[in-house]
Order: C-alpha cells, then sequence, then structure tokens
C-alpha cells in the first residue's frame, strides 16, 4: 500500500497546502485548514466515445415531476433525468421531510433508493407513517459507505436516489474523515458520474455551516446542476424552497410550503399567506409587491424606530440587505430630514422571507417613515420602486404582473415609480406614480 500523503486542506473552498496556514490564500477563511491524507490510486482511464451533435437525440423536455407542483416549480418545471440536485438548510428545517414526500411522485415511475447515513429505516418509516406514505416502491439503505450505495443502485436499478446526507457520506478510496472537502467532493463527484450513467436524477441532502452556506460550499456547487434552500423559522410553519443555482432553469424561483402535523403542504397562494396576519392601521407596516422568479408575491415588510440607548444607533435588517437599508436610512435623512441619526431602526420581512431585488426601497423607506411619524399606512395601499441616492423613485421590471396580484387580493391603490405609472393603462384600480420619496411620502401620509 502506498504511504498516505498528507497535506493541508481549506474547509471552505477545497484550497490545499503541504502545510497548515491560518488563512486561507484563495477564499480569504480564517482557520480553516484541516489535516487530509490521501492515497492517490491510480484509475483506470475510462475514455468516453465522441458523437456527433446531429446524432444525439434530444431529451431536453424530459421532466420527472415530483406531484408536488411548488418542489417541481423550485427544479423549473420537474427534475431532469441524469442531474444531481442538492438540497441544503439548516438541521431540522423539515429536509428529510420534503424528499420523502418528492420521492412519492417518482415511484409511481418505478423504484426509488433512499439512503440514509443519519436515521434507521424504523425512524425513516414512523416519519413516513406520519405522512401515510406507504409503498413497495421504495428502498430504504441505512449506508454510508460510497462504493456500497452505488452497488446497491447498481443492482436494483431505481429511477431516482436520495442521498441523505452528503457529509456522513464516504468513499473507501480516501482517508480522510467524512464531512471533509475531499470526501465531499470526491462523493459528489462519483454521484453525478452516476447519474449521468444510468440517466436518472440524484438528490444529495447537504448541511449548512454556522454562516448558512452549505458546508465545503464552493466544491459542491460546482459539481451539482441545481442547488435548492430549504429555508424557514424553524419555531414558524413556513418554509421556502429556493433555487440559487438551476442549470435547467431559472434561479430565484420558489417553492412555498407550510410544515404541518402530516409533513410538508403546498402553498397555492402565498400572497394571501403571507398577509394573513397583518396588523391594519399600525404604524411601521407596508405591503410591497415583489418578484420571485416569474412569480409576484405580495408580502408584508415592517419597521421600527426608536430613541437609541447608546452612542452608535443600532440597524437591524432581516430579509433585506443591510447595507441596502442604511443606504435608505441616509437617503431618508439627508433628502427628506427625517432625523434618524440617534435612532435604532429595525427593518424586517414577515414570514421569514427574503427579498434581494431593489423594488423593496419603498417598501423599506415607507415602512421606516411610518415607524418615525407615527402614522400608519393605509391598509389597503401597496408600494414598490427602487429608490436612488438622491431620492429619485426608479422605475422597474413587470409593473403590471405584481399590481394585478394586488388587485387580486383586493388592493385599491399603489404609489408606484412615475416611470412604471405612466405605461399601465385599463387596470380598474388607482395608481399614483411618484417621482422622488418626497412625492411618495406626502401621498401616503398627508
Ligand atoms: P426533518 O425532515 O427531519 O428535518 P431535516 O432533515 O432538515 O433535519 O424534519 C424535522 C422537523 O419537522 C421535526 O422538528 C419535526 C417536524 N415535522 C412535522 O412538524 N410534521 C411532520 O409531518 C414531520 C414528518 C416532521
Ligand atoms: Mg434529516
Amino acid at each position: 500500500m502506498p504511504r498516505p500523503k498528507i497535506f493541508y486542506q481549506c474547509q471552505s473552498c477545497g484550497y490545499s497546502s503541504p502545510k497548515w496556514l491560518g488563512k486561507c490564500p484563495d477564499c480569504g477563511a480564517w482557520n480553516s485548514f484541516v489535516e487530509e491524507k490521501n492515497i492517490t490510486k491510480l484509475r483506470k482511464a475510462e475514455t468516453a466515445t465522441p458523437v456527433i451533435l446531429s446524432e444525439i437525440s434530444s431529451s431536453t423536455g424530459i421532466r420527472y415531476s415530483t406531484e408536488i407542483k411548488e418542489f417541481d416549480r423550485a427544479l423549473g418545471g420537474g427534475v431532469v433525468p441524469g442531474s444531481i440536485v442538492l438540497i441544503g438548510g439548516d438541521p431540522g428545517i423539515g429536509k428529510s421531510t420534503l424528499l420523502l414526500q418528492a420521492i412519492r411522485g417518482l415511484t409511481k415511475l418505478g423504484k426509488t433508493l433512499y439512503v440514509s447515513g443519519e436515521e434507521s429505516p424504523e425512524q425513516i418509516k414512523l416519519r413516513a407513517d406520519r405522512l401515510t406514505f406507504k409503498s413497495s416502491n421504495v428502498v430504504l439503505l441505512p449506508e454510508t459507505l460510497l462504493e456500497g450505495i452505488i452497488s446497491v443502485a447498481e443492482e436494483i436499478e431505481p429511477n431516482a436516489v436520495v442521498v441523505d446526507s452528503i457529509q456522513t457520506t464516504f468513499s473507501s478510496d480516501l482517508l480522510s474523515a467524512p464531512g471533509s472537502v475531499s470526501q465531499i467532493r470526491e462523493c459528489a463527484t462519483k454521484l453525478m458520474f452516476f447519474a449521468k450513467k444510468h440517466h436518472i436524477p440524484i438528490f444529495i441532502i447537504g448541511h449548512v455551516t454556522k454562516e448558512g452556506a452549505i458546508a465545503g460550499p464552493r466544491v459542491l456547487e460546482h459539481i451539482v446542476d441545481t442547488v435548492l434552500y430549504f429555508e424557514g423559522d424553524k419555531g414558524g410553519p413556513f418554509r421556502i424552497l429556493r433555487a440559487v443555482k438551476n442549470r435547467f432553469g431559472s434561479t430565484n424561483e420558489i417553492g412555498v410550503f407550510e410544515m404541518s402535523e402530516s409533513g410538508l403542504k403546498e402553498v397555492e397562494n402565498p400572497s394571501e399567506l403571507f398577509l394573513s396576519e397583518r396588523p391594519l392601521n399600525v404604524p411601521g407596516s407596508v405591503v410591497t409587491a415583489s418578484l420571485e422568479g416569474t412569480r409576484p408575491l405580495l408580502v408584508e415588510l415592517q419597521a421600527l424606530t426608536s430613541t437609541s440607548g447608546f452612542g452608535l444607533p443600532r440597524r437591524t435588517a432581516l430579509g433585506v440587505d443591510y447595507q441596502r437599508v442604511n443606504l435608505l436610512v441616509a437617503v431618508l435623512e439627508k433628502r427628506i430630514g427625517m432625523h434618524l441619526g440617534s435612532m435604532d431602526v429595525f427593518v424586517n420581512v414577515v414570514g421569514g422571507l427574503r427579498i434581494d431585488e431593489p423594488s423593496v426601497d419603498m417598501a423599506v423607506v415607507t415602512a421606516i417613515a411610518s415607524s418615525f411619524k407615527n402614522m400608519a399606512v393605509e391598509p389597503n395601499t401597496f408600494v414598490f420602486g427602487e429608490v436612488g441616492l438622491s431620492g429619485e423613485i426608479r422605475a422597474i421590471s413587470q409593473a403590471e404582473v405584481r399590481i394585478k396580484e394586488a388587485m387580486k387580493l383586493g388592493f385599491k391603490r399603489g404609489v408606484i415609480p412615475a416611470g412604471n405609472a405612466n405605461n399601465i393603462k385599463g387596470l380598474n384600480i388607482e395608481i399614483i406614480g411618484a417621482k422622488n420619496v418626497h412625492e411618495a411620502l406626502e401621498i401616503l401620509f398627508f
């Protein structure tokens, strides 16, 4: 047996070095180097056969449905055979539950293999009972050795495989511990070859680190075809499945679920849900129409301003970008003359949702102003628009889709960018265009 070669590898990006380093020269992570031992094995060369482009049968468009609409939507319209889908999320958020429900639809096409390195078949059975899921087409395999998983999969020829989780799976070709970057990379690569060779989808569950990224993030995200994050507030019932990378569909597509006593339920009209407990006529609360992928979503944004007890006021942003909130606070100070310099400002998107598009600016500005002035926004009014540094409100994309969603939920008035308002015609709703923040706040509060 060759002597194992010892080297040190960054657990965040996979950079390797013959010496231990305090800071990774590649990704800049501190204290991320771990000793790894590898035996370099000579691999049997497997050469691929070249094919002529025009002779390849077109398999685009073939997708399997999981029969969960929200899951199919996040995947870009169903799962593509031969692809690898990575699902990441906090422990206990419901990843195992989601995938057990997802393979339910796939069992109609044949056998599926559920590999669990974390739970015994009895534990999985208990979960399946809660989901009232019985099928002779699901094969459970409590295994962590990758070669074992592959040989079972080769034997039973499933039409989909779930590996729960990639951090507990290890390959006997490497000496490093399960969960290390080299093991994760090796296992994911081998699973990818298996998926492509047998033309079946493989779902991999990945744990996330304290910082909220999938452990071994860069290496894993490069290898797989699709990366989905399952997010939400563990205390609350809502869960959001968000695509962050998708070779077969658009990113930013989301699926919305509610965790119930008997598993995850799809939420077909999330706008209604996110607004269901909205307090009416309360200062600091405003509704905005954001766009998640192709889907308009109405959400409530809340802000609270209070006199700061410390010299340095606090700014907190949940669900919106922190830097963006700082910028908008500065716009309110400088352009509107609101004295927020001695105030703590808290901003929160209700329901554990995250909004990353600039159209949310107007909602942030309105909610902060509403709390600061202690004046409520009229409850049937919604706002959206991007705010620039000189306080101007800029037009955004797909205004009409957003307005129609608001109309569906009974909103009567929208305060939107003037640039968008000029193009909206023939809708049975009051639309007011505002050129700058000053104008918008005049309309909303006087
Ligand atoms: P699980 O799928 O085990 O999470 P993960 O794989 O991400 O660690 O789900 C864990 C939580 O979901 C657990 O706290 C119990 C809850 N749960 C329900 O509320 N209802 C259900 O029907 C099921 C199966 C789980
Ligand atoms: Mg689990």
